[in-house]
């Protein structure tokens, strides 16, 4: 079997800046994904992406915010909502022209935390703080159908 590449060998820090760029663009751009991040800033997130990543592809570990289970624990994630963002970022994979070793191991890392962050129900959403808000947001379509 071949060594696992490098950090660096797989593109490094401006392979993801590039990637989490043209994947928050269709975040951003996407009709129901976007509602979530009504007040979040583009640029945070990307960065918070990007250095978060890196730890997982074995990078300078940076990244001081939350995990993902405490920090999406208020929203509504269903497995048709984690689907859509998973081809979202296979989709920016393929438009940055990353390498296979590259997409297999972003693409493994982000299916890692699916069973962990899907909820069943929304009765499985918990406020991260006292004032906080539920984010449980409709699939555009579907509220249209009902
Ligand atoms: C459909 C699934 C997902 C949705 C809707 C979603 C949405 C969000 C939103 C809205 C935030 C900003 C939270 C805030 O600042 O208030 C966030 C933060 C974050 N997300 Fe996700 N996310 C999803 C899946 C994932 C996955 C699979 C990962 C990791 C592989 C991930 C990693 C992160 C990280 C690292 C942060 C920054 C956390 C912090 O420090 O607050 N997300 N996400």
């Amino acid at each position: 079997m071949s060594k696992k590449k490098t950090y660096e060998e797989l593109g490094g820090r401006p392979m993801l800046e590039k990637m989490c760029k043209v994947f928050y663009d269709k975040v951003y751009e996407h009709p129901w994904l976007n509602q979530f991040f009504n007040s979040v800033k583009q640029e945070i997130i990307e960065l918070q992406q990007v250095d978060f990543l890196q730890g997982g592809l074995g990078g300078k570990k940076v990244y001081c915010g939350k995990l993902p289970v405490p920090a999406h624990k208020h929203m509504y994630i269903t497995s048709e909502l984690y689907q859509l963002r998973s081809k979202l970022l296979l989709e920016s994979l393929i438009e940055v022209d990353a390498s296979k070793e590259l997409t297999d191991r972003l693409i493994k890392l982000d299916l890692s935390f699916a069973h962990a962050l899907i909820k069943k129900s929304t009765s499985e959403c918990e406020k991260r703080y006292n004032s906080d808000e539920f984010l449980i947001i409709p699939e555009p379509n579907m509220k249209k159908a009902a």
